[in-house]
């Protein structure tokens, strides 16, 4: 696997498409062990997670259904910032289990509101599986249920991530290189 560049930036070889297969096995057994007798609710958080969320739903043995979700932000004009509202949920909620799929935990705002949010709706047990963790960078009270690799607090690109939008559709996960990085 060589370098691969993206708006000037060098970004380096990181996790490789054979561990992420691996991991994403794994996960899924969990999956299916914490969810016998229920069906659970994928929820795929776009557009980011759709490549883990593909992977990971169709490793998964057991019933399931899926659906995805995006989150709209606004500037608020007060001094509350930013607000994200879901679009695209259409679902009843009321009584379900439902595992949310994100790509990557970055500093937990994001998910912070929408797991709220999901609770409003009424699920019955909100699960959060995120390929990506960043400890380091949590800003907010959130521990994800299921994680693929805890990561430094550094930018990563590739299977789903992107760098304005591109890089998204690498098969491998490519780490920023720090001389580049400047
Ligand atoms: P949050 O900071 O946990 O709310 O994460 C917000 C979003 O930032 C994630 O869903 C990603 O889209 C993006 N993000 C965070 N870290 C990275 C990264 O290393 N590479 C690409 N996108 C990232
Ligand atoms: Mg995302």
């Amino acid at each position: 696997m060589r370098e691969v560049t993206y708006d000037g930036l060098t970004f380096e070889p990181y996790i490789t498409k054979e561990q992420i297969e691996k991991r994403v096995g794994e996960l899924a057994r969990e999956v299916e062990r914490d969810c016998k007798g229920t069906v659970p609710l994928f929820l795929c958080v776009l557009n980011g997670a759709f490549p883990f969320a593909s992977d990971l739903f169709r490793a998964v043995d057991i019933d399931a259904e899926i659906s995805f979700i995006r989150l709209k932000s606004y500037e608020g004009t007060e001094s509350s910032g930013k607000v994200k509202e879901i679009i695209g949920l259409s679902e009843d909620l009321r009584g379900r289990k439902v595992i949310v799929i994100e790509d990557i935990i970055d500093t937990g705002n994001t998910i912070f509101k929408l797991l709220a949010d999901l609770n409003n709706k009424g699920a019955d047990d909100v699960k959060v599986a995120t390929l990506l963790f960043k400890p380091d960078s949590l800003q907010k009270p959130v521990t994800p249920d299921y994680v693929g690799f805890e990561i430094p607090k550094k930018f990563i690109i590739g299977y789903g991530l992107d760098l304005d939008g591109l890089a998204r559709n690498l098969r491998d996960i490519y780490i920023l290189k720090e001389e580049s990085a400047e």
